[in-house]
């Protein structure tokens, strides 16, 4: 067979769809499996939401669309902004994408070349480093704050370069669900307006953020620095939505016009009937998204005590998103279901063979030595995932179910 591109060959697939992937596998073999390892709300999509879908369909709204998604979505995503973020965003400097991860590929492709270098702080999301690589650039890993998990200026300051095109800040993080305030935005920003360097402000989590903090992103913190920054959003985790692919991404003209460029030659429009759908997502109701995160605010302090069980694990305290990212490298070199465990690799297998949860390495994320789990499940799912695990790490033997 001929070659394929070097391209390809430099990303690696993505770790959470993998153990997802194998999760599933298990599931339909009628094993009784606890699926910890996927960021997707249990929720079903708000019935408003997909009323408007099938509106849509017997409308016959089954056509090409504009390629950056049509006016009246830009216009809800346009008042969106100014209501949730007092941001001006007018639709033309808005495109919506397949997905919040399409509106990511898109900023990367507008934004770099060979040679250009991301910074990407440490843990990340796993998509970022791939796609930097696959717009030909190098991503930069750079360690945060070992206290806090952001980005401060002095860390930022020693990693900049010539080179350096880029900065990603994603708050809520995955995995760590760790969020910036106005003052760790305050702080960063005279040194992003001094480098002149983009910042992809990844806002997907927005909705979820617990406790007393409030989202912030940089743009709202430091509004001399719009011309540098590029929102990238989705409706995917605010509207339990994963499943109909609609993100979207927001900055200068310039790059809305650049991202419709290359999404024309690409993909085209993303799916007319979902963008009905998000139409309606953003433009209605918004009580389903207070309700949710009311629900994932309980589930975390469910898991959070869950957690303070397991002497092994140590565990920060996200602000927001639905992820848990435990330190679990205290358990390297012992023995668990029957094999020494020396990586996180190691730990989310035989959690997944013997105790039957999915879970995600930490590697995949830049933390080797952590692991990810999500609490987009119901309670009772979180209960017996996080039971068994606890079970299982002091060694009991568990009855799981078929
Ligand atoms: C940090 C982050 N950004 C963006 C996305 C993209 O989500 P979607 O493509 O479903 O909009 C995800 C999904 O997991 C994510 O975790």
């Amino acid at each position: 067979m001929p070659a394929l591109s070097q391209r390809v060959a430099a990303i690696d697939p993505s770790p959470t769809l993998a153990l997802d992937t194998e999760a599933k596998a298990m599931k339909a073999q009628g094993l009784d499996v606890v699926n910890l390892s996927i960021g997707e709300p249990d929720f079903p999509t708000p019935a408003h939401i997909g009323l408007a879908a099938q509106k849509a369909i017997e409308a016959g709204f089954t056509k090409y669309t504009a390629t950056e998604g049509i006016l009246p979505l830009r216009e809800a995503i346009s008042a969106k902004f100014r209501r949730d973020n007092d941001l001006d965003y007018p639709p033309e400097q808005i495109v919506v994408s397949c997905g919040g991860k399409h509106a990511l590929y898109n900023a990367f492709q507008c934004l770099c070349q060979a040679d250009d270098e991301v910074i990407i702080p440490v843990p990340y999301w796993v998509t970022y480093p791939a796609q930097a690589i696959l717009a030909g650039a190098r991503p930069v890993l750079v360690p945060t704050d070992p206290e806090r998990e952001i980005l401060t200026p002095e860390i930022l300051e020693k990693a900049l370069t010539p080179r350096t095109k880029a900065l990603v800040i994603n708050s809520p993080g995955n995995p760590s669900g760790r969020a910036y305030s106005v003052e760790d935005l305050a702080r960063l920003a005279p040194l992003i307006k001094k480098s002149g360097l983009w910042v992809i402000s990844d806002d997907i989590y927005e909705s979820l953020i617990y406790d007393d903090r409030r989202f912030v992103n940089l743009a709202m913190v430091a509004p001399d620095l719009k011309d540098q920054i590029i929102i990238v959003h989705g409706v995917s985790k605010t509207y339990s939505m994963t499943g109909w692919r609609i993100g979207f991404l927001a900055g200068p003209l310039a790059v809305a016009k650049a991202a419709a460029k290359i999404q024309g030659q690409m993909t085209s429009n993303p799916n007319s009937v979902a963008q009905k759908a998000a139409l309606a997502a953003l433009s209605g109701p918004q009580e389903p998204v207070a309700q949710m995160r009311a629900a994932f605010a309980q589930r975390r302090q469910k898991v959070l005590q869950a957690l303070s069980q397991i002497p092994q694990w140590s565990t920060p305290t996200p602000d927001g998103a639905f992820y848990v990212f435990p330190r679990i490298s205290a358990l390297y070199g012992s023995r668990l279901g029957g094999r020494v465990i020396q990586s996180s690799e190691d730990l989310a297998q035989v959690l997944l063979k013997e105790a039957q949860v999915a879970t995600v390495p930490g590697t995949g994320f830049g933390a080797p030595d952590r692991l990810r789990l999500s609490y987009a499940a119901s309670l009772e799912e979180l209960e017996k995932g996080f039971g068994r695990i606890q079970a299982f790490l002091e060694g009991k033997s568990l009855s799981l179910g078929r």
